[in-house]
């Protein structure tokens, strides 16, 4: 009886959240979320559709940005393609938060799944579960372009500035260097997103940002910033979803099977790494 109700009142609150959803990004574009989820839900009757929220961390190009006010790049373009190809599961909207959040605001039930560049790591398992790897980085040294200072590795960085983004992977290889006492505190600067801390090097204010090699390229491409070296992380990229949500765990990793079968993974490469830099002729 109080789990009906419980029920009830889910799928009751569902209703309500897809209305708002359908307000807030139906609009006239081509807003593919609120389309495909009355598509699917009229096409499957009788089959349960989960409405599910995604989080994102926009600041992160090419993998999720604000462009024209829209949020935009390769996560956003792969999580979508790969929830329609995930039995049971509809898109109903994105959320947005700083990094640093996203992990809290999954476990509390304010998102369903991330897609945000996250990279999977055996701490960030005590916490939540990740989908099979979809991409690979490892970690860069970002300089300003002509500094004198060219880091070769992390242990160079000691009595430079450094910046990171708050809560990334990045951070953490600056933490290990604080705790062995090769960089100082003070010599840390956190930035709760990346152009924020490019701008700084550009500036002056900071020496290097600590940054995963695939965005890091993008900076290089758009601003006065070169890489000086990498750090060989082998860090690979999962959506994130909740510990205990195995169905939409494995659903996921259906739908990412079904796009690299397909073809549409590397549509989606294509359209978000090989344009930009890759034609850019050295000065
Ligand atoms: N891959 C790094 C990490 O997992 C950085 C991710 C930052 N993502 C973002 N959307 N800002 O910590």
């Amino acid at each position: 009886m109080d789990r009906r109700s419980y029920l009830e009142a889910l799928g009751a609150s569902g209703a309500a959240l897809t209305l708002a959803g359908c307000t807030s990004t139906g609009g006239s574009d081509s807003g593919g979320t609120t389309t495909e989820s009355t598509t699917t839900g009229s096409t499957t009757s009788g089959t349960q559709q989960t409405q599910i929220v995604a989080g994102t961390a926009p600041g992160f190009q090419p993998f999720e940005m604000m462009q024209d006010g829209e949020l935009v790049g390769f996560d956003v373009d792969l999580l979508e393609a790969v929830v329609e190809r995930a039995d049971g599961y509809t898109l109903q909207r994105w959320e947005q938060y700083e990094f640093g959040s996203l992990i809290q605001a999954l476990t509390t039930d304010k998102i369903d799944t991330i897609a945000a560049g996250m990279t999977i790591t055996e701490k960030r398992k005590e916490s939540i579960g990740f989908t099979n790897p979809y991409w690979d980085a490892n970690q860069a040294l970002l300089v300003r372009e002509g500094s004198s200072f060219q880091p070769q590795s992390l242990e160079d960085l000691a009595g430079h500035t450094v910046g990171a983004q708050s809560g990334t992977t990045g951070e953490s290889l600056i933490q290990d260097l604080i705790d062995e006492g090769t960089l100082k505190q003070s010599n840390y600067n956190a930035y709760p997103k990346y152009p924020l801390a490019v701008s700084d090097l550009e500036n002056g204010n900071i020496d290097v940002v600590v940054i995963d090699t695939p965005v890091a390229e993008t900076f290089v491409d758009n601003r006065d910033v070169v890489v000086s070296a990498t750090v060989d992380t082998g860090e690979q990229y999962g959506f994130g979803v909740r510990q205990n949500d195995g169905d939409l765990e494995s659903a996921l990793n259906s739908g990412l099977q079904a796009v690299r079968d397909d073809g549409t993974y590397a549509d989606l490469t294509e359209k978000w790494f090989a344009s930009g830099g890759t034609t850019t002729t050295s000065e």
